[in-house]
């Protein structure tokens, strides 16, 4: 399947002026992962039946009410195909996580499309990038957060509307950075409706790929339809800089109360080398936060609600 990938660009309609845009501003690009294989319904049943039980996300929602209460879910024995059956009816959320870890292919796969920037952009240098699978239900929801790295969402089958906030104090205060960095928070934020006012709505469709500016805050509402999509997160030597800037501020506001407020992401202000590569080793080169939690049900195809409790 790989030789495949070779052969073609993996953004199809790049532009000079992408450089100067991307990780700045919002930026809207097609894809040809679809072309790879790598990606069908029967790839992805292949890559859940394979996916070590600790990489496996699986949420759901209270049915009761809307917003909250998570709760989390396992395979139970389920089939990759059953599974992808059973988000297909229910509501429920399935995390493949860090699938280049565990399987070479999508590895390589991962390695090609960032060469494949790097190449088209000179200045451009990553040294982590992680590959998730997101398989969701219809109408299921991601609410107002933030993430610490680069991102990027790739859609492969559905639609799911992407609402993109402006990256401003308005949206998100530099005391809800430092807490989603330090990991204080499950990274939602404190969300009002009047927010869509201000915010930019993109249609995601199979072949689309959108990425936007660090920690720029987002949610994101599937359409009535199954959503698989990857979402791709990356590090750059800025990315790396501005969170051990956010985290030293946090560290010292925490420990001597320090109203520090400096956020520049380069010069002086960078916490301590030594002290954000001990972080890195602490977190063995990547932000621990798949915080073990609770199961409450497991996937069942044949449950009205593809799922069925755990007593
Ligand atoms: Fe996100």
């Amino acid at each position: 399947m790989n030789s495949m990938v070779m052969n073609r660009d993996i953004i199809t309609n790049w532009a000079p002026r992408h450089e100067r845009l991307f990780g700045r501003e919002l930026v809207q690009l097609q894809h040809s992962l679809r072309e790879t294989g790598m990606f069908t319904r029967d790839a992805i049943a292949k890559l859940i039946d394979n996916c070590p039980a600790d990489d496996l996300g699986l949420e759901s929602m209270c049915v009761e009410t809307d917003r909250p209460d998570r709760i989390y879910g396992v395979l139970g024995g389920a089939s990759g195909k059953d599974a992808i059956k059973a988000i297909e009816k229910g509501r429920m959320w399935m995390n493949l996580r860090r699938v280049m870890d565990w399987s070479p292919e999508y590895k390589k796969l991962l390695d090609e499309i960032f060469n494949e920037f790097e190449a088209r952009m000179p200045g451009f240098k990553t040294f982590k990038r992680n590959m998730h699978i997101l398989i969701s239900s219809p109408n299921a929801k991601v609410f107002y957060h933030a993430d610490i790295q680069g991102q990027s969402l790739w859609q492969i089958e559905g639609v799911k509307s992407v609402y993109l906030y402006p990256r401003s104090e308005a949206f998100m205060s530099p005391q809800s950075v430092e807490k989603i960095l330090l990991r204080e928070t499950d990274e939602d934020l404190e969300y009002q409706n009047w927010f869509d006012d201000y915010a930019t709505k993109v249609d995601l469709k199979p072949g689309n790929m959108i990425t936007w500016p660090l920690y720029a805050p987002h949610r994101v509402q599937n359409h009535d339809c199954l959503n698989i999509s990857v979402a791709m997160e990356h590090w750059t030597k800025a990315i790396w800089n501005s969170y051990a800037v956010h985290y030293g501020n946090g560290v010292l506001r925490r420990t001597v109360g320090v109203g520090a407020k400096t956020t520049n992401d380069y010069g002086m202000h960078v916490y301590p080398k030594a002290a954000a590569a001990f972080m890195w080793k602490k977190f063995g080169g990547q932000i621990a936060g798949d915080v073990v939690k609770a199961r409450h049900f497991r996937i069942d195809a044949s449950a009205p609600e593809g799922r069925v409790d755990i007593a």
